[in-house]
């Protein structure tokens, strides 16, 4: 047999099926032949104005044209209008201080380091831990693979990790806290205190936190007064607590971002997915004063990226956060998140195998059980999430896989903010029908 041509662009051949995109429009992708797919995951959930807006395509041409590159500590139009824009209308109160990469595994890093820094600037070289949590993901660079836990992506690189202890994740399904009080306790977000106990506390420079949590475990939405006790228990032991947002942020959760729904702000919010909804590569750390303030009085520096804050990358992403504003698609991420949520129960709510349809806004997810009495999972081998994907993708909607551990079978949903309501319902009945190919397939 002849090898596919587009064998040439797998890294690791015959792995898998290609899937061929010829171009993309609103939430629909096109492959060479014509046929279409749903993207009910806008990618990697980034697309979050949809494909193919001709006006953020020539806002980055028009900036590329006036300048091709220049290092990023230098100022260049699109640069300081996209700061200017983040400072008046996105970022959290206190939060004003603009540092970029060319994607999310980058800012987490950079966001790491500067934390580091602080403290060392600071005169307190002694802090150097990041606390993060079970079931989480902060990018692939060795540092966030170190800061998170993500079963599936961490083994090979094991001895290059460290080995901190990590808060329990906000897993409701799941948790024995919960089940034996009948009601939340917030014992997941005193699991911090327990964790930076047994780190030591002298030596904690920050904790992170994915405010809602992303594909690891599927869209875990915390209780309500979570993110303000992991908060004042940073405070207490004068530790930067970082918000990891790469995946919420830019209005994803229906809010501007995951902490607004909790009015708190964190002292490193992290962003990029959304940031230019997937029209360039661009991933962004926000700082308090307070964080950058000894780093710039010692006369110390955080090393940039080279391709940081490229001039096209910050109009297109200028520009995605004017259509936000302008077509109120944040407010209609929350609208539309309802009217996912109600289509996923009515279609879902009482299958077999949903052991919970959960989220908010436009991220959401489906956790997939062999028995939902017992949460019992099927066989790791079936492969089910990917088997469910597969069968979306047939019938024409693509669907993010996720899970890992105990949240071992996990269907994420993120389609663009501009999804109508006929697209939610084939969305909901594809997801529906797909879950009954894999489980049959799983089961054989
Ligand atoms: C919460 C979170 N942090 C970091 C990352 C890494 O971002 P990227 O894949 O753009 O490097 C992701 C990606 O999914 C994410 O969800």
């Amino acid at each position: 047999m002849q090898p596919q041509r587009t064998d040439r662009y797998a890294f690791l051949p015959g792995t898998q099926r290609p899937v061929r995109i010829a171009r993309a429009e609103g939430c629909t992708l096109f492959t060479p032949e014509g046929d279409r797919i749903l993207d009910a995951a806008g990618g990697a959930i980034v697309a979050n104005i949809g494909h193919g807006r001709t006006e953020v395509v020539e806002a980055a041409a028009a900036a590329l044209q006036e300048v091709t590159y220049a290092v990023p500590p230098f100022v260049t139009e699109a640069r300081l209008r996209l700061a200017e824009r983040l400072q008046e209308h996105w970022l959290p109160d206190g939060v004003s201080r603009c540092a970029f990469a060319s994607g999310g595994s980058e800012s987490v890093d950079l966001a790491l380091r500067i934390a580091r820094q602080h403290f060392v600037s600071k005169g307190e070289p002694a802090r150097y831990k990041v606390i993060g949590r079970h079931l989480s993901y902060h990018g692939t660079t060795l540092s966030g693979l170190d800061v998170a836990d993500h079963p599936k992506r961490r083994p090979a690189l094991g001895p290059w990790l460290h080995d901190w202890p990590k808060a329990p994740a906000c897993y409701a399904l799941r948790c024995d806290a919960c089940r034996t009080a009948g009601a939340c306790t917030l014992d997941c977000a005193d699991g911090f205190e327990a964790a930076i106990q047994a780190a030591d506390p002298e030596t904690v420079a920050a904790v992170i936190v994915e405010p809602i949590g992303g594909s690891t475990a599927g869209a875990l939405v915390p209780p309500p007064g979570y993110l303000e006790r992991v908060a004042e228990i940073c405070r207490r032991h004068g530790i930067l607590w970082i918000a990891d947002e790469v995946m919420t942020g830019f209005g994803r959760t229906g809010a501007r971002f995951a902490v607004d729904h909790e009015g708190v702000a964190p002292d490193l919010l992290v962003g990029g997915k959304g940031l230019a909804g997937g029209y360039a590569p661009i991933g962004g750390v926000y700082a308090s004063e307070a964080v950058t303030e000894p780093i710039a009085a010692a006369g110390d520096e955080v090393m940039f990226y080279t391709f940081a804050a490229h001039p096209s990358a910050c109009a297109a992403a200028d520009k995605v956060l004017e259509i936000l504003a302008r077509e109120a698609l944040v407010e209609r991420a929350a609208r539309m998140g309802e009217a996912l949520t109600e289509r996923l129960q009515a279609e879902l709510g009482d299958h077999p195998h949903v052991a919970e349809i959960r989220g908010r806004g436009l991220l959401q997810a489906v956790e997939l059980v062999q028995d939902r009495a017992s949460g019992h999972p099927f066989p790791r081998e079936a492969n089910l999430t990917a088997r469910v994907v597969a069968a979306g993708l047939r019938n024409g909607v693509f669907f993010y896989p996720g899970g890992a551990g105990a949240a071992q079978d996990v269907v994420c949903l993120g389609p663009p903010f501009i999804v109508t309501e006929d697209e939610l319902d084939l969305i909901a009945t594809a997801l529906a029908k797909a879950i009954d190919a894999g489980v049959a397939r799983a089961s054989r």
